[in-house]
């Protein structure tokens, strides 16, 4: 009964439109989300001593994903993780920046935040600091990693004097950086607020993807999420909703089925990716410092995830 209701709150939601979802383009709006240079230049040692047969040449731009809803625990982290093992998987060199002040995605690769000397951190507060010079291997072949620090929490407060504050990671991000990058796929682990670190993902990023887990008020903190990306849009005009990732979905659970066509009801123009089966074993590969790909190759939730990584692939280069 108490399921029933918050489903049909959100069906009745006539601000929910898709109208405000970060589709909207307008008139002038190319297809190609930013105007990179196909590149066959020198990576940093970083991403390409770990790439295994690195697609980077495929004609497409690199891209930058990002894995954003300010809700906690929706499996920011857990995907971004996973999608990047995945896409690396299939033969791309990937960079996943973690802009998480918890660090979580860092501490899963198995990284020592105390003896970091450079982090998201840096990235976002020095003007001196390349992504490039950040970007470091990981255990996982072909994904590299730009770790975040605790002090990530106070670039808030940094930032808050620095000229055109928004575009801080954006300009860190630019076709020059990628090109050095030499990453196909740059993924955004985000953190669950909507502050200017946020804003300054929403403002660099290509692609949004909002993981979503089955519970009404996933679904109640979705205006806020498409008010901030709506408000956002003026900055980063040609971003593109991929859709919603379903986290955490048990198979027989109707609170899931529930949230599946509320959000296909509410957003019939965006895209519902495959969902991700809830299991344990995402908490054990992080346990072993692992991807779920490479700790349980034949799982629901690694096929799950490189099933996603092949939507992601076809929508970003099809
Ligand atoms: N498919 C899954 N099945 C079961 N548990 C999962 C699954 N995916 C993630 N989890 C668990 O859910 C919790 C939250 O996951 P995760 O840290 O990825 O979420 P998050 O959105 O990044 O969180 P935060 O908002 O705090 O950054 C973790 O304990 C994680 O192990
Ligand atoms: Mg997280």
């Amino acid at each position: 009964m108490g399921e029933q209701t918050a489903w049909r709150f959100t069906a009745g939601w006539g601000g929910m439109s898709t109208r405000v979802d970060a589709n909207d383009r307008t008139d002038d709006e190319g297809s190609t989300p930013v105007a990179v240079q196909e590149s066959r230049v020198r990576a940093p040692r970083a991403t390409r001593a770990t790439a295994k047969g690195d697609r980077a040449d495929t004609g497409c731009a690199p891209m930058v994903i990002a894995f954003f809803n300010q809700k906690g625990g929706t499996a920011k982290t857990t995907s971004t993780l996973n999608i990047g093992a995945a896409l690396a998987e299939r033969g791309h060199s990937v960079l996943a920046i973690d802009l998480d002040p918890q660090a979580s995605l860092t501490m899963a690769l198995g990284i020592d935040i105390q003896s970091l000397e450079l982090s998201s951190y840096d990235l976002l507060i020095d003007e001196g600091v390349t992504a490039a010079m950040i970007a470091q291997p990981t255990r996982i072949p072909g994904l590299s990693l730009i770790p975040s620090h605790p002090d990530l929490a106070v670039a808030e407060l940094e930032l808050l004097n620095a000229l055109e504050r928004e575009r801080s990671l954006s300009r860190k991000l630019s076709p020059e950086a990628r090109k050095e990058l030499g990453a196909r796929f740059i993924l955004i682990d985000c953190p669950p607020s909507l502050n200017i670190v946020s804003i300054n993902i929403l403002v660099a990023m290509d692609y949004l993807v909002i993981p979503i887990e089955p519970h009404p008020l996933s679904i109640m903190v979705l205006p806020r999420l498409f008010d901030t990306v709506a408000r956002v849009r003026r900055l980063n005009p040609t971003m593109r909703n991929l859709g919603f990732l379903p986290t955490k979905v048990h198979g027989t659970s109707r609170l899931a089925k529930e949230m599946i066509v509320a959000l296909h009801e509410n957003f019939p123009d965006l895209t519902v990716l495959p969902s991700i089966p809830l299991s344990v074993q995402g908490a054990q590969s992080v346990a072993q410092y692992s991807s779920i790909l490479d700790y349980s190759p034949r799982s629901p939730v690694a096929e799950a995830y490189r099933q996603v990584a092949r939507e992601l692939e076809k929508a970003v280069c099809p």
